[in-house]
């Protein structure tokens, strides 16, 4: 069963939000690699990659249902944040609108009694989960640290381990 077109016109959606969201989270790396911070950055350079995985998930699965994506223009980022911990709070923030989506998705599919969309976008559900622990940890993280630079820079360290 092929999946309505508004269907993969919402997922069409979804993907350029999570392209989007990429977008800003280069934006961010940008700032904090102006800022000496390369480890903040490189977390953000992670994030961003994962985002345009989240991407291409659902670029196969409109490929698989004989629909195909459109990009859409993105929207110019905002290019500096006050401090790293701003920058963080924003990027839940945003985990948090993104929550928001899958899960009107994930609605939308029931309405149209589209299981197969609704699993698929179970992946999306679990994964949100995990995208706003790892932004609220690096929240926590920073407010610990408050104002002291050695604290920091021990955190930028740290975070220039992350892979993906
Ligand atoms: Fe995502
Ligand atoms: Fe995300």
């Amino acid at each position: 069963m092929a999946i309505s077109k508004s269907m993969a016109e919402a997922l069409n959606k979804q993907f350029n939000e999570e392209l989007g969201s990429a977008y800003l989270y280069e934006s961010m790396a940008a700032d904090f690699y102006s800022k000496n911070l390369p480890g903040l950055a490189n977390w953000m350079t992670a994030q961003a990659t994962e985002e345009r995985t989240h991407a291409q998930k659902i670029h196969h699965y409109l490929d698989e249902n004989d629909e195909r994506v459109f990009y859409a223009a993105l929207s110019e980022p905002q290019a500096a944040w006050e401090t790293p911990l701003e920058a963080f709070m924003a990027a839940l923030a945003h985990e948090k609108y993104i929550t928001k989506c899958i899960h009107d998705l994930v609605r939308k599919s029931r309405k149209e009694d589209d299981i197969a969309t609704e699993i698929f976008l179970s992946w999306y559900v679990t994964e949100q989960i995990e995208e706003e622990t790892s932004a609220q940890s690096m929240i926590d993280k920073l407010k610990m640290v408050g104002g002291y630079e050695m604290g920091l820079y021990q955190l930028d360290k740290e975070a220039s381990r992350r892979r993906e």
